[in-house]
């Protein structure tokens, strides 16, 4: 199509128009050219939609440090593919994701966010996953451009950092996702040297679109776009979300006054008309008869193409919840093992924690999608042998969301109905988008009804966590009429973290109880804004018994299953972590439990690296990220040995915080200097002289392999394995470049084989390995030790390659 053409038919007020949302998740339909509205979306894990909200439910696969765990390209893309669907279904044409931004310090509160604190593993992973979902004709934004590797002050923070390290660390994984032909990228919230990434003329412009020939559209993280005239020449093409933003009239003026050249809103525009067309938003002439929902093909011409996929026509639907599964336990890394794991003759397990009964299946904030279902750990191991469960200690800050199907009721000022929305527990969430029939104009209230039947009798918790007015009531009768209010200045916190007030209210089991909270309705501005939660506890006979309850169930079974892991206070988006111990009292409960077992096995469900101080005192410690929505039917799958756990770690594990050479998060005069230079993650480690509790790339599964050969050919080096164990196995052969003092990560392949079955495997080593940046790239002449094997600090085969 003409872009140019087109172009040519906008004035300058309508070309302006398309550059800001029109809401929080679109950019506004053109209809005189064709344009239809373009819709965006968050990422990573599943597809939110344009509410957020569990009325509008999404796959949730696994997080991504769970993703590059799996180390294995086409199951990413896989991944990606499913996402596309998605989309697709949910009418969304760009998906925001992937997170790019590295695990510089396991404190980073979007670590489990991002895949891995190595840029070559990341980049490989990212362009995988935008190849996916490329492949399924919807968009991808790479995001945070770039430097956003954590949360303190993220708006304003000032990262100093050298070009040498942002070329050969941080921009890589970047670079590389836009050679797999990117369709978007998301200019982060903080600056760089400086100057914040929306204005960042250099690396947008000079280095983004220049330099790497990026020919895609740049759009700001949410509400980054702060100025009208910098950001105007900027290089960030679309400011989010809308209407209101620093441009609109202020840019045009800008235009007209010669500050800001026309030139570069039609850049603008033209980007985001080669969007449209890649996405199938654009329109040549007159639109093609409605398709039913979900069917529209979204790939314009040269879209499966450019993302080196077959078309999308005809392929067979994904079957999301089969992949959820198997990602998952892909995904799981086997820390240890002394050989309980895989499960055999086992009639009982004593299943333990919180998180065994509520997993954490994903990280908080925008990542958050509202899967229709979620497999727990009890539910799935249920279904293979005799459970006993006992919670022992509760680390969660929030009561969990009701488990009571719901109603909610939009009300109007005289209590009317406008409409009613179902809801599976007591969360209520609808932000930037109120479900369809709903005017926001004469919303004034929102209503929770439902019938809760106790299984037990005594004080139950009730509690509501949210900001503003609420009243709750019990069978008619109220038991909260209050209003709680916001601490500190960041909305945010209204949804990512909001207080909580908690009510204790005698129930006999059995018994149905009507329960209502009503909230008056808010907005933000023009955008819907209902966010509040009814939670519930039962009766609790308070700590110490249900530590003794926990450890009496563990010495009756003939396994444990301790599930322990992170809460939303611990990592989400937003702030940062300020210690990596596991929140609450679980760790004193797992070394209570394998005192009183032999045979226990610790599940780890967080996104980043915790401290296990018990490990050597248990019997197997599988770490399980989150999970994703399939998380207790996958974690059947690996216990007892139907499916291997295939992870290895992305990312360095730490003993202590203490030990862990990068840690600086805190902004001083508003600025973090990025002081470790290229030296993150096992780098940082190797040089520190420090050894960790597992190194990058560790993972066991349950065969054995023997390393055979390694020949070198130019960059090829093949390698060959064999599973020297008794059953069938998947190896992630990893290749390290190597001078001695140093290993870095050169290629990696997943290989399978049966038992006594060998197998070989090529890599290519990227050029770039022997390159270094020095106002330019240099490639280092010379020999190089390259070694494969199971870990960074485990090689077993060398050669040497002349470059
Ligand atoms: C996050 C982005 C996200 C956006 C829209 C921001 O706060 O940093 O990752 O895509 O919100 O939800």
């Amino acid at each position: 199509m003409d872009l140019d053409e087109l172009i040519g038919r906008l004035d300058l007020c309508t070309k302006i128009r398309l550059l800001t949302g029109a809401d929080m998740w679109s950019l506004p339909p053109i209809p005189e050219i064709g344009l239809d509205r373009l819709v965006m979306s968050d990422g990573p894990i599943g597809v939110r939609g344009e509410q957020w909200s569990a009325g509008d439910p999404s796959i949730a696969l696994p997080s991504p440090t769970a993703l590059a765990a799996t180390w294995d390209r086409d199951l990413v893309t896989a991944a990606g593919r499913l996402l596309a669907q998605e989309a697709r279904r949910k009418g969304v044409h760009v998906l925001l994701a992937p997170t790019l931004n590295l695990h510089r310090t396991p404190l980073g509160g979007r670590h489990f966010e991002c895949f891995s604190e190595d840029p070559y593993l990341t980049a490989e992973v990212g362009a995988a996953y935008v190849m996916g979902v490329q492949a399924g004709g919807v968009g991808t934004t790479p995001k945070h451009f770039v430097a956003n590797d954590f949360e303190t002050d993220r708006f304003t923070v000032d990262v100093r950092v050298s070009e040498k390290v942002l070329r050969e660390v941080y921009l890589q994984p970047f670079e590389w996702v836009v050679r797999a032909g990117a369709w978007g990228v998301m200019t982060a919230y903080n600056s760089v040297n400086g100057t914040t990434m929306t204005e960042h003329s250099d690396l947008v412009i000079g280095l983004l679109k220049g330099e790497w020939g990026f020919d895609g559209f740049v759009v700001s993280d949410w509400t980054a776009v702060r100025s009208t005239e910098a950001a105007g020449l900027g290089g960030t093409d679309v400011a989010m979300p809308g209407p209101h933003g620093p441009w609109g009239e202020r840019l045009e003026a800008a235009v007209r006054e010669g500050r800001v050249p026309e030139a570069a809103v039609d850049d603008r525009v033209r980007r985001i008309l080669r969007l449209a067309e890649r996405v199938g938003a654009l329109r040549a002439s007159e639109p093609p008869a409605a398709a039913p929902p979900g069917t529209q093909p979204h790939a314009g011409p040269g879209a499966a193409e450019q993302a080196g996929a077959e078309p999308i026509d005809g392929i067979e639907p994904i079957d999301g919840v089969a992949l959820a599964r198997e990602i998952a336990a892909r995904a799981f890394t086997l820390l240890t093992n002394d050989g309980v794991l895989p499960l055999r003759e086992v009639r009982t397990i004593a299943v333990i924690g919180a998180a065994a009964s509520e997993a954490r299946v994903m990280g908080g904030g925008s990542a958050q999608v509202f899967p229709d279902r979620v497999v727990s750990p009890l539910e799935g191991l249920g279904e293979r042998a005799e459970i006993r469960y006992a919670l022992g200690t509760d680390p969660r800050v929030r009561l969990a969301p009701l488990a009571s199907p719901t109603r909610a009721l939009f009300l109007d000022a005289d209590g009317g109905v406008l409409a009613e929305h179902p809801l599976a527990t007591g969360e209520a969430r609808w932000i930037g988008q109120l479900p369809p029939g709903v005017d926001g104009e004469r919303l004034t209230a929102v209503r929770l009804l439902t019938t809760y039947t106790p299984r037990v009798p005594g004080e139950h918790q009730l509690s509501v966590a949210g900001v503003g007015a609420f009243t709750v009531t019990v069978n008619g009768e109220t038991v909260l009429d209050d209003t709680i209010t916001l601490p500190g200045g960041d909305p945010a916190t209204a949804f990512l973290s909001p207080p909580e007030r908690r009510m204790t209210v005698p129930m006999t089991a059995g018994e149905a109880y009507e329960l209502t909270v009503t909230h008056p309705a808010g907005t933000l501005g023009t955008m819907a804004f209902v966010s509040f939660t009814l939670g519930h506890a039962d009766p609790s006979p308070g700590e110490e018994a249900r530590m003794a309850e926990a450890v009496r169930v563990a010495a009756e079974c003939d396994v444990a299953v301790v599930v322990a892991g992170t809460t939303p206070e611990v990592e989400s988006e937003g702030f940062d972590r300020t210690d990596l111990r596991l929140p609450g009292r679980q760790d004193e409960l797992v070394r209570a439990v394998a005192a009183a077992n032999p045979r226990t096995v610790v599940v780890v469900n967080a996104g980043s690296p915790v401290e296990m101080p018990w490990a050597e005192e248990v019997a197997a410690v599988l770490l399980t990220w989150f999970p994703g929505q399939e998380a207790g039917a996958a974690l059947a799958d690996v216990l007892f040995g139907d499916a291997e756990p295939g992870g290895r770690l992305p990312t360095t594990w730490p003993r202590r915080l203490e030990d862990v050479p990068v840690v600086n998060v805190t902004p001083v005069d508003g600025a973090v200097p990025y002081e470790e230079g290229v030296f993150i993650g096992y780098r940082a480690w190797q040089r520190s002289g420090r050894t960790p509790a597992f190194w990058f790339g560790h993972g066991l599964g349950y065969t054995t392999w023997s390393y055979d050969s390694i020949v070198a050919e130019g960059s090829a080096v093949t390698v060959a394995v064999t599973n020297t164990g008794d059953r069938p196995g998947r190896e992630v052969v990893q290749f390290y470049v190597s001078d001695g003092a140093e290993r870095r990560l050169a290629g990696f392949d997943v290989v399978e084989a049966e038992p006594g079955q060998t197998v070989v495997t090529t890599v290519f080593l990227p050029e770039r390995v022997f390159q270094a940046w020095e106002d330019g790239w240099r490639t280092v002449e010379g020999a190089y030790t390259v070694e494969a094997g199971r870990n960074v600090a485990d090689p077993r085969l060398s050669v040497t390659v002349k470059i």
